[in-house]
């Protein structure tokens, strides 16, 4: 073993990592990276077909993120954010204000997607505390959800596997099924649906509005919870309700937000206004640690008052609102309009899409899903009765291992092969990795007949 990985096993302990598997499957030593590619030690690359968890937008070592970092190194590396500010997070702020959907007028900063969700949450929870509806304090989201891993976005995240042994820990919250099309909790079909499943959530909230404070939802895409691509209408139906019945609506965009699902957020196929919304991830292009929780006047309006009203929110983090990070992030929407990013993922998005058709046909897979650079393969062991393979059964892992054998980084959600590619992605990169996925999948399976 090369004398780094045996020094990585001495020390390291990796996240959602079975340390156990690291004998017989060590970790890539990663050098260096380009564009969508990955370069190892030994000079092989990888397709970095998952974005590196799916935060790099601009693909890897983009020229302009560099020279920002460079260039505020230079000046200011970094500073405490209360009594102090600084010009990159004013104009980042302001410029975050201006994408995202109306109404949203102040911006909170974190340093990654959990705690954007945990500082969405607190201000909610909050909000109603100081506006005298102090029963209302608990929360409501989808099973399937995933918005983090740090105790109290584990409490609205439904992803059993993920979670489960934690729930002791969890603040009581109330789960509605999810709009899994494929696995409809309704019975219907999508082809001749109206959105029937929306009666589950009004449902509930017919009956418990008065104590919750806020629906939290991932736009569209229910990504750790497999990658469950979701009709727009019921994102707008959602947030319809949410109004009705006086809850605050949290839109979770950490991971489908800066033009992953073809617009620069999923929720614009709604057309929808939150109370408040999360963004990491790609915030930085996948650079840098920085997340935002952004809010309306309306919230921010009952947290402001003399400090003896004891309304402030005391909330923070070490290195919010970072002066390197938030460069990045303005880099990375320069480079949004420079290089007319949305506008080459439309051209690349049809040729995704038609590209993944072929796997239909192969005999475990039981639904192929699309949206933007984003796709999933859900593997079922029937397709007629769409039994899921088990756990023990490792299909992941063993898809994993292939994959990497045909230079993929492919990191299956349980039954679920994905891409959720960089949007510098270009098409001839597309066909070789779905061509080089299909080939995965047939070792894996053992298919012989070429389809
Ligand atoms: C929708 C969503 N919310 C929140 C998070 C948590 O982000 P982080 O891993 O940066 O804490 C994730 C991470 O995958 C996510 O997909």
């Amino acid at each position: 073993m090369d004398s780094w990985l045996r020094k990585d096993s001495k020390y390291i302990w990796h996240p959602y990592t079975q340390m156990k598997d690291c004998r017989k499957t060590p970790p890539i030593l990663i050098e260096k990276a380009r564009g969508i590619k990955l370069y190892d030690t030994q000079g092989n690359f990888f397709y970095d077909t998952i974005s590196s968890w799916w935060c790099n937008v601009h693909g890897h070592n983009h020229p302009r993120i560099k020279k920002a970092i460079e260039k505020q190194l230079k000046s200011l590396d970094h500073v405490l954010f209360a009594g102090f500010t600084h010009r990159p997070a004013i104009l980042l702020a302001e410029k975050l204000i201006a994408i995202t959907p109306k109404g949203l007028s102040k911006v909170f900063f974190s340093d990654n997607g959990s705690t954007a969700v945990e500082t969405a949450l607190k201000m909610s929870f909050q909000y109603w505390q100081n506006t005298g509806r102090k029963e209302k304090k608990k929360f409501i989201s989808l099973d399937y959800a995933y918005h983090g891993d740090t105790i109290g976005a584990m409490s609205v995240g439904g992803v059993d596997l993920f979670s489960k042994k934690f729930r002791p820990l969890f603040f009581p919250s109330f789960k509605v099924p999810a709009p899994y099309c494929y696995r409809c909790p309704v019975a219907k079909q999508r082809a001749s649906c109206s959105i029937e499943c929306i009666s589950l959530l009004e449902k509930m909230l017919k009956k418990k509005n008065s104590e919750i404070a806020a629906l939290i939802i991932e736009p569209l895409v229910l990504a750790a919870g497999g990658m469950i691509i979701y009709p727009a209408e019921y994102l707008k139906y959602a947030s319809k309700l949410a109004r009705k019945y006086n809850i605050h609506l949290i839109l979770d965009e950490v991971a489908t937000g800066f033009g992953r699902t073809g617009k620069m957020f999923a929720c614009e196929y709604a057309n929808i206004q939150p109370d408040l919304m999360c963004l990491a991830k790609g915030l930085t292009s996948g650079t840098l640690p920085l997340a935002v929780t952004l809010t309306t006047e309306k919230i921010y309006r009952a947290f402001y008052a003399d400090v003896e009203k004891k309304k402030t929110f005391y909330h923070g983090h070490t290195f919010s609102g970072n002066p390197i990070a938030c460069s990045v992030a303005l880099a990375s929407l320069e480079i949004f309009k420079q290089e007319k990013v949305l506008g080459r993922v439309e051209r690349v998005v049809p040729r995704f899409h038609q590209g993944l058709e072929r796997f239909k046909d192969l005999p475990f897979v039981g639904e192929v899903r699309a949206l933007g650079l984003i796709g999933a393969i859900e593997l079922v062991k029937d397709k007629k009765t769409k039994q899921p393979f088990s756990l023990q059964e490792r299909i992941g892992q063993r898809i994993y291992l292939q994959g990497l054998k045909q230079k993929l980084i492919l990191r299956p959600l349980g039954n679920v092969v994905y891409f959720y590619f960089p949007l510098c992605v270009k098409d001839k990169e597309i066909t070789t990795i779905l061509n080089g996925a299909f080939k995965v999948l047939q070792i894996s399976f053992n298919i012989k007949r070429q389809l």
